[in-house]
């Protein structure tokens, strides 16, 4: 696809942030939430009247999974009825859309990774509501692309990464949920698989994708490949935290529950378009050396 006009939201969230600084061949209009609140329908349908975009690409969303349990309605309408007057909106001008979605919209009971059509069946209100964005772009039958990407981190914006910098940084225990699986992936690999897949996209063939980083791992095996690569960067200020401690879900209860299992399979990513993420090592290890130039 060779869209002329992009429309981006969320440019201050991690992949909008990231993408705002790859999608440099283009046009791009990229919109924060105070130029256009997501929960404003009208506000919502005359932005994409006026810019008129070829393209919508959409990271925008409520991602306070365990706020999400007693914020519904405000979930629901930023990641299922802004999704939905998007896609409505985007077809009229005969344009397409690029939509985020979640590795939480599995329950996580499988044992090897999911694929794009096994059972979906989300345990958490964010999950549902999601799940719900993605059904309604789906009706809306435009040209478009659903990608569940997950653990998503970067040099920007709030994420486990630069939680555990900091409280290695403070605390001698650490303590991380060591049985729930998934793959850390960055803002950036995000970004720059997602500039590949728009040069390739023709439109015609509309879906679901997964959009992780390669291999899996556990928070409490992302959070020890964290600690030590800031140790062999020797980067500043040095670490107090004594080897990070496993714990299990039991031990570390939160509002939301999460997937045990979500790991998922990007066969169908790398089959269609020929497109692979890093592994998740590498996607950290070039944002650690981001992190250590800057420290
Ligand atoms: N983060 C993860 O671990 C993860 C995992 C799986 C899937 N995903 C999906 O990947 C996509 C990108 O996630 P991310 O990590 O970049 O999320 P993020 O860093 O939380 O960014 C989300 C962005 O959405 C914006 N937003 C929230 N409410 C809004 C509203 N009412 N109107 C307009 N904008 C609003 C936020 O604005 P403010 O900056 O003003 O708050 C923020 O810039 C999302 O679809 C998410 O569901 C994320």
């Amino acid at each position: 696809m060779n869209p002329q006009r992009i429309l981006l939201t969320g440019i201050n969230g991690q992949v909008g942030n990231a993408l705002l600084s790859t999608l440099t061949d283009y046009e791009v209009v990229g919109l924060s939430r105070n130029e256009l609140d997501l929960t404003n329908v009208d506000a919502i349908r005359q932005a994409i009247r006026e810019i008129k975009p070829d393209l919508i690409v959409n990271p925008a969303a409520y991602t306070a999974v365990d706020k999400a349990e007693s914020e519904s309605d405000m979930a629901h309408a930023i990641n299922a009825i802004a999704p939905q007057v998007i896609a409505e909106e985007a077809a009229k001008l005969d344009s397409a859309l690029i939509h985020f979605s979640t590795d939480y919209v599995y329950d996580g009971h499988k044992s090897t990774p999911y694929i794009e059509t096994d059972a979906v069946n989300p345990q958490s209100v964010y999950g549902k509501s999601k799940l719900a964005g993605e059904e309604a772009v789906r009706a809306v039958g435009l040209p478009h692309l659903i990608l569940r990407t997950s653990w998503v981190y970067g040099a920007y914006g709030h994420n486990f990464l630069k939680s555990i910098i900091r409280l290695s940084s403070e605390k001698e225990q650490l303590d991380i949920v060591a049985d729930q699986q998934g793959t850390p992936t960055s803002s950036t690999n995000i970004a720059t698989a997602l500039v590949a897949l728009i040069k390739q996209w023709d439109g015609q063939e509309s879906g679901v994708f997964h959009f992780t980083s390669t291999g899996s791992t556990t928070w409490y095996g992302f959070a020890s490949e964290v600690v030590r690569q800031y140790a062999a960067m020797q980067m500043q200020p040095a670490l107090k935290v004594q080897p990070v401690n496993p714990i299990t879900t039991a031990d570390y209860l939160t509002p939301a529950s999460r997937p045990e299992n979500s790991c998922l399979d990007n066969d169908k990513l790398s089959r269609v378009f020929g497109i692979a993420l890093p592994t998740w090592q590498e996607g950290l290890q070039s944002v650690m050396q981001d992190f250590a130039l800057k420290s």
